[in-house]
């Protein structure tokens, strides 16, 4: 006999998601003080997970798979048709080998020196500025050093289009009406730019050096030895530059952190390094981006004594995990110092997914977004002074992804 799966009454719950956000399952799982259990949401029947040995068996390809766990609505905007998140088994992992051979050392090194760049030549221009809204500001750099570094040409009068095509595909996560349908039209004009490219690429029209995600997408092999359509392609491309955009919602939290702790401030001034290393950790566990993710389960099996069916979509915890009062001392402080003789877990800090990179879905991009918001912190501590003026730093937990109403607004910026 199995365990009866904890659950909650009620027909639906989409409305409580919505209106709980980054809450939901968090406090599912402390109403019902469980790991596990089940829920309804888009008419579907749900089981929610929390904490790290659920992310353990989440993670375990056995048990589950990816294709169809991802709604039409979020395939329409954030992710797009054919991409890597849906794939499984040897095709993901062929897949996944191409994004991850863009990580190297020199490569990620190139990254930041295009950015460092970036943020010097930007900082002259509010110089000038009577103030400036740091997260729109962080957007447009990662979109130019994204596209820079990847070999997509950004003609000049396109940079505001194009950041706002990245940003709208990424707000439109929890978005519906008006938010779903922008993720929607700007997904299918960035699709269309990167298709262009993609076809240029191959027809050597345009020649990015080959180490580049342009060229290596474009020219990449599946396993039954043929290119990738264009349309996927053009998918896959855009799984690189959008979410490098996606790195400015960090940076604006950052820029938070650091005014509402000086103390903080203080040591990422004096200590650089590996205080800045802590630091950027902290954020990305403290505060709310990826709520959570998701995947079907492949056949039947048994944890802890709770069956799971074949075919069930079950919902993994990204922000709870993170602040799961079992793994983390004070989960509410912003304290970076719990950092500091961190060695890892693969299940209990997953801000962008657990697991392992090669085998399993974790994202790609996790050195890249560390790397740059090292880069930023040390940039927005070390490189200018800023004022802070009053201003409404709130944010909304309801909302996925979600951002401070101010954007974070500084002025009396002066390079130093
Ligand atoms: C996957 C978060 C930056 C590329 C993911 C996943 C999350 C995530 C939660 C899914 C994990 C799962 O489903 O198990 C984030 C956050 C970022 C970020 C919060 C920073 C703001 C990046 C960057 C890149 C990137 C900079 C690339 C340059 C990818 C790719 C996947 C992925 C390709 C799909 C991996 C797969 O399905 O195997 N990310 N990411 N991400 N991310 Fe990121």
């Amino acid at each position: 006999t199995h365990r009866q799966i904890p659950g909650e009454k009620g027909l639906d719950h989409t409305l409580d998601l919505l209106a709980e956000g980054f809450h939901f399952v968090p406090n599912r799982r402390d109403h019902l003080q469980s790991n596990i259990f089940q829920t309804r949401v888009m008419g579907k029947k749900a089981i929610c997970l929390s904490g790290q040995e659920a992310a353990r068996v989440f993670y375990d390809n056995r048990f589950f798979k990816r294709k169809g766990a991802a709604p039409k609505r979020i395939l329409k905007t954030l992710f797009g048709q054919n991409g890597v998140q849906g794939m499984d088994g040897e095709d993901h992992k062929h897949r996944k080998r191409m994004f991850l051979s863009l990580m190297t050392p020199d490569r990620l090194q190139e990254l930041q020196t295009i950015t460092q760049r970036l943020w010097r030549q930007k900082a002259e221009e509010w110089e000038r500025a009577e103030r400036v809204i740091l997260f729109e500001e962080a957007e447009e750099i990662m979109c130019r050093a994204a596209c820079e570094w990847a070999g997509v040409p950004l003609p000049e009068d396109e940079v505001k289009q194009r950041t706002t095509e990245f940003s709208r595909m990424i707000d439109a996560f929890g978005g519906t009406g008006a938010r779903h349908k922008e993720g929607k039209r700007a997904r299918e004009r960035s699709e269309k730019w990167i298709q262009q490219v993609i076809k240029q690429v191959r027809s050597r029209e345009l020649q990015p050096p080959p180490y580049t995600a342009a060229y290596l997408i474009a020219m990449h092999t599946e396993r039954n030895g043929r290119k990738m359509d264009t349309a996927t392609a053009a998918v896959e491309l855009i799984n690189v530059l959008r979410p490098i955009v996606a790195i400015g919602r960090f940076i604006m939290f950052g820029a938070l952190a650091l005014h509402e702790h000086p103390d903080v401030e203080e040591k990422l001034r004096r200590t650089h390094g590996e205080y800045a290393r802590m630091f950027v950790q902290e954020v990305r566990r403290y505060y709310p981006f990826a709520p959570f993710t998701g995947a079907v389960v492949r056949k039947d099996f048994l944890w802890n004594g709770y069956q799971l069916k074949k075919g069930t979509l079950v919902i993994m915890d990204i922000y709870g995990t993170n602040h799961h009062p079992d793994l983390w001392e004070d989960p509410e402080m912003f304290r970076p110092e719990r950092f500091r003789d961190w060695k890892g877990h693969p299940f209990s800090f997953i801000p962008q997914g657990g697991s392992d990179h090669y085998t399993g879905h974790r994202c790609a991009g996790e050195w890249i977004t560390v790397m740059l918001m090292k880069t930023s912190m040390e940039f927005l501590t070390g490189q200018i002074t800023y004022q802070v003026p009053a201003q409404d730093l709130r944010y909304d937990m309801a909302r996925m992804p979600t951002l401070l109403n101010s954007g974070f607004v500084i002025e009396n910026v002066k390079v130093i």
